[in-house]
Parts: C-alpha cells; sequence; structure tokens
C-alpha cells in the first residue's frame, strides 16, 4: 500500500476499529481448544470483536495461523490484516544456545545467523514479529533471565543486539522480506537491573547509571532498524515503564528517533493498577497511551476504553491516529495487504524446520558458546586409549533448551549419550547418578508457609541416608574409569521468566553425586549446564577441569561432545561474571575503584571497599574463558601516546590513534582467541569504571602463527554520559588494555589534550 492508501484506509476506520486494532489478543482466544501458559480464555469477548484486534500473541502452525487470518479478515469491515507475534528468543523449533550462552561466543555473525535460521522457520510458522531479542543488561545471577540476555557488557550487547535484529530482519530498511520477521526488543528499560534479584520487582537507578550502561544496548538495536520497542513490568525509580513517558517518548520517540511500534509486556496496562499508579483499567488505559504505549498486550483494556477517553477529550483522535498508523505501517513493512499470509506455509513449514544446515548452525553455536574455565592436568580433550564414565542426570536428558524456547521440543534434541555413542572409537560407560530435579524442587523454600517452618524448631536427626542405587552405580562406573566427566547443573525451569533464586548453587543432589564420584576418582570434568552463572565453589574444588555448557539447544549433545574430545576447540568467553557466591551479586567487571580500593595484590580488606569474608573479584571474571590452545599477546603499541584536539564525543568514525598487539598462538594446536580491548579514563569528573570494553577481535590462528589485533580509538569510544545526562569526552590520561579477559595488566597510557 501507498502512504495514501494508508492515510484512506485509518480515514475510513471508525474510533472503535482504531482502538481494536491497538489491542492484542492471545492466539488461545482463536483457539478455543488451546490454551497458553497461564491464559484463561477470556469468553466475554465476542467472535466479531476479535476479528478486529490489530494482532494476536502465539502461533501454533502456518494452517492455525492462515485460518485465524482468514477468518478475522472476511469478518472485518476493512478487511485489515492481524499482525501475529511470539517470543523467539534463542530459535524456534531448531533451538540454539541461550542467548547468555551466544553472549559467550563473542561471535556476532553467530548470532546473526541464529536469528536468521529462526526467522526462518518462524515465519514458515506464521509469524510476523519476534519478540526478541531481549538488551537487558545484566549483572545478578539471582534473576532467572539473566539466561536470556548477552550479559553484564553494553558494549557486547549492543553489538550482539545489532547483530539479531539483521538476523531477524535482514537489512532492508523499508520491508520484512521473504524468510524474515520483525524483531521487537524487549524489556524498555532495565528490566535487568530488578532489586534483590527479585523477579518483577522495582529498579533504582540513577539517570547516569541508566543511560550508561542499561539504554545502549536498546539504542543500538533501534538503530539497526528494530520495527518495536516492549515496555517492560516493572517500576524504575517508581515508575512503571508502561506509564513512563520520560522513557517512551522523551527518550525513545524524540531523542533517539523511534518511529516504530511500542508495545507493552504482557498485561502491564492492567498491573498498573497493581503498582498503584491507577485506580482502575480506564486510567491505566489514559496514563500508558499518554505515555506512549501504542498496542496493549493482552490487558484487554485499550479496546474498551479508548473510544471512551477520546469521547470524553482526554485523548484526542489525531493522537490516537498516529499509534495507529504506526501499526498499518507495520503491517504495510510486511506486505500484509498484499498477502496476510506472508510465509505461513505448510510445504515451507517442513522444509526449513530442524532442516540439516539449521542443525549444523546450532552444533558450531553451541561449540563455540562452552567456556573452559579450567584444564588442570589436560583432563580434556578426551582419549580414545581412556575408559571414560559419562555421569549425571544431563548424560541422557534432551531437555537441552531453556524454559523459554516454547517451540522447541525434547523429542528433536540430541543428547550427550546420543553424540557420545556416534563415537565408537571411544570407550565410554554411563551412569544418571540421580534423578533431574525441576525448579519445584528449590520452591519448598520459596512459599511464603515455610517462614514460620523456618522459625520453628527441629530436633530431628538428620540420619545419614545410605547411598542410594543410582549413586552407587555412578560410583561403581567412575571407579572402574580413567577418567570422569560429569554433567550436571540446573534444570531449564530453574532459570527463565519467574525464576529467580535467592540461593545460586547447584541442586544438592548433584553436589552430592559430584562428591560421591570425588570420593572414587578425582580425574573429573565437570560439565555445568545453567541458564545463569551458578556458585562453582565446590564444582572447583572437586574437579579438575569445569566447563560451562549453559543451556545448549537442539544440537548440545553433539556441540559438547565435538569440543569434549577435541575436534573443535574451546573460545568461548564469559559474557557474565561468576561470582565466588551470590553474597557477591550484583557484580561486574566494570565496577568503579571507590575511595579505597582493594589492593588485588596485596588484597588487605581492612578499611578498605571489601568483604572481610570472600574475595572482591569473581571466581571467573567477564571474558575468561580458556582453550586447548595457548595464546601470547605482546605488549599494547599505539599508533600514539598523545592526541591533541577537540572532539565531539559522540563521533564513532575519527580514528584518534590505533592500539595493537601481537597475538601468538604458543601451542600445538589450531584455536581461536577473542581479543578484547579495554579502556580506562583515569580521572574525570565523574569517577569511572576501573575499564570498560571497547572491542574484541576473534583471532583464528594455527600452531606458531602470530597475527596483529589493532583496534582504531575513536572519541565516542573515550566518553562518557555526564553529569547533565548528555555525553562528554574530557581531556586527561586513559588506559589501554588488550589481552584475554577483563583482568589483563597488558596496558600502556595515552593521553588526550583538550586543546
Ligand atoms: C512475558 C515476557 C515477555 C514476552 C511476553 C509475551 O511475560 O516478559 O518477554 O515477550 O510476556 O509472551
Amino acid at each position: 500500500m501507498t502512504e495514501k492508501q494508508l492515510k484512506e484506509l485509518l480515514g475510513s476506520l471508525s474510533l472503535t476499529e482504531k482502538a481494536f486494532q491497538l489491542t492484542q489478543a492471545p492466539a488461545p482466544y482463536y483457539m478455543k481448544d488451546a490454551q497458553i501458559a497461564g491464559t484463561e480464555v477470556n469468553t466475554e469477548i465476542s467472535e466479531r470483536e476479535l476479528a478486529l484486534m490489530g494482532s494476536n500473541l502465539y502461533v501454533y502452525g502456518p494452517k492455525e495461523s492462515r485460518d485465524i487470518q482468514k477468518r478475522c479478515m472476511d469478518m472485518h469491515p476493512h478487511h485489515i490484516p492481524m499482525l501475529f507475534m511470539m517470543d523467539v528468543i534463542h530459535g524456534y523449533r531448531t533451538v540454539f544456545p541461550t542467548p547468555l550462552a551466544m553472549g559467550a561466543t563473542f561471535d556476532p555473525e553467530r548470532a546473526e545467523e541464529m536469528m536468521r535460521t529462526a526467522a526462518a522457520e518462524s515465519s514458515a510458522a506464521g509469524v510476523d514479529v519476534a519478540f526478541s531479542p531481549m538488551l537487558d543488561l545484566v549483572r545478578d545471577a539471582r534473576w532467572g533471565r539473566v539466561m536470556e540476555s548477552t550479559g553484564e557488557d553494553p558494549y557486547l550487547n549492543s553489538v550482539m543486539g545489532r547483530a539479531m535484529v539483521r538476523g531477524f530482519q535482514g537489512n532492508d530498511k523499508n520491508e520484512i522480506p521473504t524468510g524474515r520477521v520483525s524483531s521487537c526488543i524487549k524489556h524498555f528499560a532495565a528490566y535487568g537491573a530488578p532489586e534483590g534479584g527479585r523477579e518483577y520487582q522495582n529498579v533504582e537507578l540513577s539517570e547516569h547509571t541508566l543511560r550508561e550502561y542499561y539504554l545502549p544496548a536498546y539504542r543500538a538495536a533501534i538503530e539497526e532498524g528494530a520495527d518495536m520497542v516492549m515496555s517492560s513490568f516493572q517500576t524504575i525509580n517508581g515508575i512503571p515503564s508502561a506509564a513512563n513517558r520520560w522513557l517512551l517518548r522523551d527518550i525513545l520517540r524524540d531523542e533517539w528517533g523511534f518511529e516504530g511500534v511500542v508495545i507493552t509486556d504482557w498485561a502491564a496496562i492492567e498491573e498498573l493498577v497493581n503498582h498503584g499508579v491507577a485506580a482502575d483499567l480506564k486510567e491505566a488505559s489514559l496514563l500508558a497511551f499518554k505515555a506512549g504505549v501504542d498496542i496493549d498486550m493482552c490487558s484487554m483494556a485499550y479496546y474498551r476504553y479508548l473510544p471512551e477517553l477520546v469521547e470524553e477529550g482526554k485523548i484526542s483522535e489525531e493522537e490516537l491516529d498516529v499509534s495507529v498508523m504506526r501499526v498499518l505501517k507495520l503491517k504495510n513493512k510486511l506486505g500484509l495487504f498484499e498477502n496476510p499470509y506472508k510465509d505461513a506455509d505448510e510445504t515451507r513449514v517442513n522444509v526449513v524446520t530442524l532442516c540439516p544446515e539449521h542443525r549444523a548452525a546450532a552444533r558450531k553455536a553451541v561449540s563455540e558458546s562452552l567456556v573452559l574455565l579450567k584444564n588442570e592436568g589436560n583432563l580434556l580433550p578426551l582419549k580414545k586409549n581412556h575408559k571414560i564414565a559419562l555421569i549425571g542426570p544431563y548424560v541422557e536428558s534432551r531437555e537441552l533448551h531453556s524454559a523459554w524456547a516454547p517451540n522447541g521440543k525434547a523429542e528433536d534434541a540430541v543428547s550427550v549419550r546420543e553424540a557420545a555413542g556416534e563415537l565408537s572409537e571411544y570407550s565410554f560407560t554411563y551412569a544418571s547418578g540421580c534423578p533431574m530435579q525441576t525448579w519445584d524442587a528449590l520452591l519448598v523454600h520459596g512459599k511464603e508457609h515455610s517462614i514460620e517452618d523456618l522459625r520453628k524448631s527441629d530436633f530431628s536427626e538428620h540420619k545419614p541416608e545410605m547411598p542410594d542405587t543410582l549413586q552407587v552405580q555412578a560410583m561403581q562406573k567412575a571407579m572402574e574409569a580413567d577418567r570422569v566427566v560429569l554433567f550436571i547443573g540446573e534444570h531449564r525451569t530453574m532459570s527463565g521468566e519467574a525464576a529467580s533464586r535467592a540461593d545460586i548453587s547447584l541442586p544438592e543432589n548433584q553436589l552430592d553425586l559430584l562428591r560421591a564420584v570425588a570420593k572414587v576418582n578425582r580425574n573429573i570434568v565437570t560439565v555445568v549446564f545453567c541458564g545463569r552463572p551458578l556458585d562453582l565453589r565446590e564444582v572447583c574444588r572437586l574437579s579438575r577441569t569445569v566447563v560451562m555448557a549453559w543451556l545448549p539447544g537442539t544440537e548440545g549433545g553433539h556441540g559438547i561432545m565435538d569440543v569434549l574430545t577435541g575436534k573443535e576447540n574451546f573460545s568461548g568467553k564469559l559474557p557474565m561474571s561468576i561470582p565466588v557466591s551470590v553474597g557477591q551479586a550484583p557484580i561486574s567487571y566494570n565496577q568503579l575503584a571507590t575511595g579505597r580500593p582493594k589492593d588485588p595484590v596485596r588484597d588487605v580488606a581492612l578499611y578498605r571497599s571489601a568483604y572481610i569474608d570472600t574475595p572482591n573479584r569473581p571466581l571467573f571474571p567477564f571474558g575468561y574463558g580458556r582453550s586447548y590452545s595457548s595464546f601470547a599477546i605482546s605488549p599494547v603499541s599505539l599508533s600514539t601516546s598523545e592526541v591533541t584536539g577537540v572532539y565531539d564525543p559522540c563521533d564513532r568514525e575519527t580514528v584518534l590513534l590505533t592500539a595493537s598487539a601481537e597475538v601468538e598462538n604458543t601451542s600445538a594446536v589450531p584455536g581461536v582467541v577473542t581479543v578484547q580491548l579495554y579502556i580506562r579514563d583515569n580521572t574525570a569528573s565523574l569517577a569511572r569504571p576501573v575499564r570498560e570494553l571497547r572491542g574484541f577481535n576473534r583471532v583464528e590462528l594455527q600452531p606458531g602463527e602470530k597475527r596483529t589485533a589493532s583496534f582504531d580509538v575513536t572519541p565516542s569510544m573515550l566518553s562518557f554520559v555526564g553529569a547533565e545526562g548528555k555525553r562528554v569526552l574530557e581531556p586527561g590520561r586513559f588506559t589501554i588494555w588488550i589481552g584475554e579477559d577483563s583482568e589483563t595488566e597488558n596496558k600502556t597510557e595515552f593521553v588526550l589534550n583538550g586543546r
């Protein structure tokens, strides 16, 4: 449709029809017998009203979405097509590693490939808009949705966010071609910083911290062309995002020039009443609309109250038209007026879903996402002449996708056992060792009533239980083996939405298994499955080798065994610090020095910014990850150590200097190392972080090969959000590091003269 035709269509709509365009209903309302978690089918809404909705949420498949679309368009007075939206977080049916695991790849091309794959499969199923990527910066492992983020660094999240939007939408700003979907980034904003790491809790952030750390990745994705933005559930400094005009209009529209569609999170308009900022749904609708929300996701409020609010003069019809036109333009960009079904097609969905290319891409992503934390005695790679016991509930499990892979199916997945079984040249034995526990195994301590129990005395002796048969069998296998590989960790339901934990230990029954196995064999490799960083102290104490496998998805078994056997090398780097214990949370590498920094060498705690019972450093820092290869990085060299001139703090083009270092593979094993560039503004008008990631390069090297890793330093890499909320670039000395992780001391300095 042309702009003129869109305007004519808009002009032909009644007030009510416009309000319906701004309302999204859950798909089960259209499929009486279907359900999505927790959605009661609302029988008050008539078929005719459902047909007027502008969009719906969740897609069952191409046939279902085509049927719904046809049925509703036939009933719609103007035959306007609906948008079909759903969560496509890290793959559709071919499920990739979680976004946090993809952050560990430090490979934006891999992340783009993941979303390109997801777009191909989901569009064929009938999806027009993916509620993805989630770009919330995370520093607190207690929060369950850290699994959905690419981590704790604004630069890494920005690079990955751009790549994922490209993967979904392609590169054409004017249309969403076949095999692609629109991207709805989320959750705007700062949903990842809830107080106490507790889900949906308030976020207390200064404007400076918000702008410096939490907003950049959303902005980068919008610059990349994301079509939609989803406002977050929670309050920022007491204001719910769905009612936050400063966020949704002043920043998103006026400062960033976003012209796309803003949608709330699930029922977030209705939740304004729970927040206590609206007396009822009508007032909540007014608040949200005035704040800048275009589409009401499933509060079923806008279609009921916006017409009244316009008739009462509280909202002008012109304001309403602006929002409706955004929705019509998005439908037009997707080509729905010409082809309302877009790519929804039975044949296509069978061709692309889980196709060999997609599985191969997922398998490669798994191998790039694994992080080798330590490898004492080089227990890895596994040797063909060794007897190797594969033990743990994750040996057989096919539940390798996260709680946020609604279309992922365990039966599609390749388990560790199946992948190992394909390696006939190795001698493996198997034992589960203990049952897999799900989230309710943790829940018992989450119920409010247990507070009373926790207060009560309890003199019942904890009688030592006889080791159960599963554990005894596992110990037997371990005793007979040269090496043990333990596959343990959180179950997929222990992270994700509404899965905050106050304790980030592995499930107790699995730690018991590790303890038992360690009694009979100390050559243990522990592979940790998790949605979040966990407390790995005991795992490290009892294992000589430790690997982070995250939740690896459909090709998990293949990808893991590819790396454990050395067919692939480790290259993953931590996108989020692994704390010593939950007491360190929230923790991130880019902290401020404070007036009493703890001496990292003398490590003296007294009267320093430190704990007396725990180190300041995480167990494993951001950017850390080992390899079968070893690398040497030369001292940093600069094209100049003095720069003169005044520069625009937002300038990303001007090259002030080039920092470089020579990287050498000093081992006999080909490998990839992600070389990282960090910068610190030594003295500024605000206390600045001890260092900040400002660049990274994946460098592939053959044994003995050397290559120079170079980074151009631009003004924007040195600037920061000043006290007045604007970016500033201040003259002075800067420290620059080039290394393999955020604790590298390979550094030099340069000075920026302001004149
Ligand atoms: C959920 C999530 C959001 C998701 C939406 C629709 O509660 O917070 O990420 O896109 O509802 O499923």
